[in-house]
């Protein structure tokens, strides 16, 4: 479904997921920028704009640069993550739950809240939030305080699209899993040689890690970045509050 003549914004599209978001966007014919804390080299977007969601002026930095390029139609909040240290939650500091918290719920409600006026303007706005299976499969070992993130940005994904519903602004939410790449190849390499097994033996203990992936493969950025552009053409027009899951199978239960 074309996207031609809508302006998008990618908080966290200079890497990874995110870039394979914009080149989706692109390639549906939409005018994109790309957020990110620093600027790549090169970048297939329009306009890179350097902001860190982490901090509380960010939202008026992209703010800043949206009003210069004349408005958006379309946000994807991808940034997010876990910087946090295994061990459960007693090895979970005030700094890292504040760090967590941060990263992957307010980084979203502050560009939300700056970007809102001008999304409700365009008469088509469509947000979505990248989130995770973990706000409904915790892994209290290595990433406690990141899934309670993700978990409180699912409801307020909810909340929000029924808010902005009859401002004509749909809001979904779109949840991987373990997501193929560079990380999780590099991960998978690290548990192999741990142990003395192949790579690929190394992926199977990785996917385990995750109670087990029923289709046997992470999810590639390209699939995800699918979802992202349907989830916010006019082909989802009467979707909005909605999760989808990318995950393989990964969550056990309906
Ligand atoms: N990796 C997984 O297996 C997995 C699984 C489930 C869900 N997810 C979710 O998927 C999303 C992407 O994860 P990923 O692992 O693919 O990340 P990634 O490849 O590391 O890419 C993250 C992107 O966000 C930007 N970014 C990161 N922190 C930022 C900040 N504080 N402010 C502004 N931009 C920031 C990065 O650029 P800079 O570094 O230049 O800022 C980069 O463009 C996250 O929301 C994550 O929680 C990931």
């Amino acid at each position: 479904m074309s996207l031609t003549g809508r302006r998008a914004v990618v908080v966290g599209g200079t890497r990874g997921l995110g870039e394979a978001v914009v080149d989706r966007l692109l390639a549906a014919g939409a005018h994109v920028i790309a957020v990110g804390r620093t600027a790549p080299a090169a970048s297939r977007a329009h306009q890179v704009v350097t902001a860190d969601v982490v901090q509380p002026r960010a939202g008026d930095e992209v703010a800043a640069a949206v009003r210069g390029s004349g408005g958006v139609d379309v946000l994807v909040h991808v940034a997010g993550g876990s910087s946090s240290p295994g061990g459960g939650h007693s090895a979970l500091t005030e700094e890292h739950w504040q760090h967590e918290l941060a990263w992957n719920l307010l980084g979203a409600v502050r560009v939300d809240r700056a970007l809102s006026p001008l999304l409700r303007s365009s008469g088509a706005g469509a947000v979505v939030h990248v989130g995770s299976i973990q706000a409904r499969m915790p892994l209290w070992d290595g990433t406690l305080a990141y899934a309670a993130a993700k978990a409180a940005l699912r409801a307020y994904s909810k909340g929000l699209a029924n808010e902005l519903a009859p401002a004509g602004v749909r809001v979904n939410t779109v949840s991987p899993g373990g997501i193929a790449g560079p990380g999780a190849d590099g991960l998978a390499r690290r548990i192999a040689a741990a142990r003395g097994l192949s790579e690929q033996e190394g992926m199977g203990l990785l996917m385990e890690s995750l109670g087990g992936v029923p289709q046997g493969r992470l999810a590639p950025v390209r699939e995800i970045a699918e979802v992202v552009g349907f989830l916010v053409s006019d082909a989802a027009a009467s979707i909005t509050g909605a999760e989808i899951t990318v995950d393989g199978g990964t969550v056990p239960t309906v």
